[in-house]
């Protein structure tokens, strides 16, 4: 069995990553240690990368269709990690889930229809609607003993306003595993008020040891009535910039409007590596992304540590799943602009900025991307605390 190194620091400067040479261009400077973009530091598997090489040996770049195999195999994963059954075409593949949104966007929603999402979370989910002229809806999470908790009351009163929901299934920033049981009421608000739901499940396989990861169709009939789930092996493998993902769309009447406007537009044909590479990921997978779990537990049982023993200021929203903690600085009692000071002109560490995030009350928190090696997450730690404690 191969024993992978997630301690290895890999250079990633000067390789066209936007985490590592999109510094200054999003910071206004590139002397930062980079603990923003959601990808890791660790090098992707050899099983991908192999079968990258193997496919660039046969020298004709033409364009690409997926294989039967390719759809086979996201069949099995569905279906052994999730009980997920899928057919072959209750699946199609896109170049990526932001992508995705902004078509589910286009073929479900009209201009000035409103969009529904759990705020804090993922910027695009609050800039895509915005952008493509819908009406963004939030429902603030509460933040219950340090861990995210739905507010239904205010869900419900809201969707009745709502035609889509954005859901991200784990939720991003902090990692929450929603149980059966809030995807069930989820779900249940959704299809009384007519929305249709994106389950955004891209961090789903990372769901850490300790806790299980309910994919959101399974639920109920409703939930399989109303949903457009997308899966991806961009995080779990660490290939983002394939741009490899997929819909899983169960119910035969969106699922026809959704394909009919990926066919009318042409916006999702593929590339060949995105293929290639999807297919080794989830093929032979499994080991790697037992042991990457056990490296990103670890990791947060660091930070946890790491906080509570040298930064106690510092209080974490520690990740059920994923890589991405949300961090409240408020302890230190610094305005939001004096603490994004610290960080970026004194710590020079890259975290993302919690006001992006949506919601009102989350003016001195902070995202910190732990998925990297631990000396990185050492270090980023030491030089906050030099930055902030006096
Ligand atoms: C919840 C969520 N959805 C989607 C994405 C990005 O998906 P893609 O790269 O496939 O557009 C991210 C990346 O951080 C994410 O956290």
């Amino acid at each position: 069995m191969k024993q992978y190194n997630f301690d290895e620091i890999v250079e990633r400067k000067g390789s066209s990553c936007v985490k590592h040479d999109a510094l200054r261009k999003f910071y206004g400077r590139d002397d930062l240690l980079p603990m923003w973009v959601a990808d890791m530091d660790f090098r992707s598997p050899d099983f991908v990368m192999e079968a990258i090489r193997k496919r660039c040996q046969h020298e004709v770049l033409g364009y690409a269709t997926p294989s039967d195999s390719y759809y086979e195999v996201m069949r099995q994963w569905l279906r052994k990690h999730y009980s997920v059954e899928a057919q072959r075409d209750d699946l199609h593949y896109i170049p990526g889930i932001v992508a995705g949104i902004a078509f589910v966007l286009q073929t479900f929603t009209h201009p000035g229809d409103s969009v529904l999402v759990l705020t804090p979370v993922y910027p695009p989910f609050l800039n895509l609607p915005e952008n493509n002229g819908r009406q963004l809806v939030c429902s603030p999470l509460q933040l219950v003993n340090g861990r995210f908790e739905i507010d239904f009351d205010d869900l419900e009163e809201r969707a009745q306003t709502c035609k889509l929901m954005i859901l991200s299934n784990p939720h991003n920033p902090g990692g929450r595993v929603w149980t059966p049981e809030e995807l069930r009421r989820i779900a249940d608000i959704c299809y009384r008020n007519n929305l249709v739901v994106i389950a955004d499940e891209i961090h789903a396989d990372l769901t850490l040891p300790g806790f299980v990861h309910t994919s959101f169709s399974t639920v109920s009939p409703q939930a399989r009535e109303c949903s457009i789930t997308f899966i991806a092996p961009s995080k779990t493998f660490n290939i983002a910039g394939l741009s490899s993902s997929l819909s899983y769309i169960p119910s035969p009447i969106l699922r026809e409007r959704f394909h009919h406007f990926l066919d009318s537009y042409e916006v999702a044909n593929g590339n060949i590596f995105a293929f290639v590479g999807a297919e080794a990921a989830f093929r032979y997978g499994e080991e790697w992304l037992l042991q990457l779990e056990d490296y990103l537990k670890e990791n947060v049982a660091f930070l946890d540590h790491y906080l509570k023993h040298d930064l106690p200021q510092v209080k974490a929203v520690l990740p059920e799943a994923s890589f991405l903690p949300w961090l409240d600085f408020s302890g230190f009692g610094y305005s939001h602009q004096e603490s994004l000071d610290r960080l970026l002109n004194r710590a020079h560490v890259a975290l993302n900025d919690g006001t992006s995030f949506g919601g009102n009350d989350y003016e001195n928190f902070f995202r910190i991307n732990i998925g990297c090696p631990r000396q990185t997450l050492a270090e980023a730690l030491n030089r906050i605390k030099e930055a902030f404690v006096e």
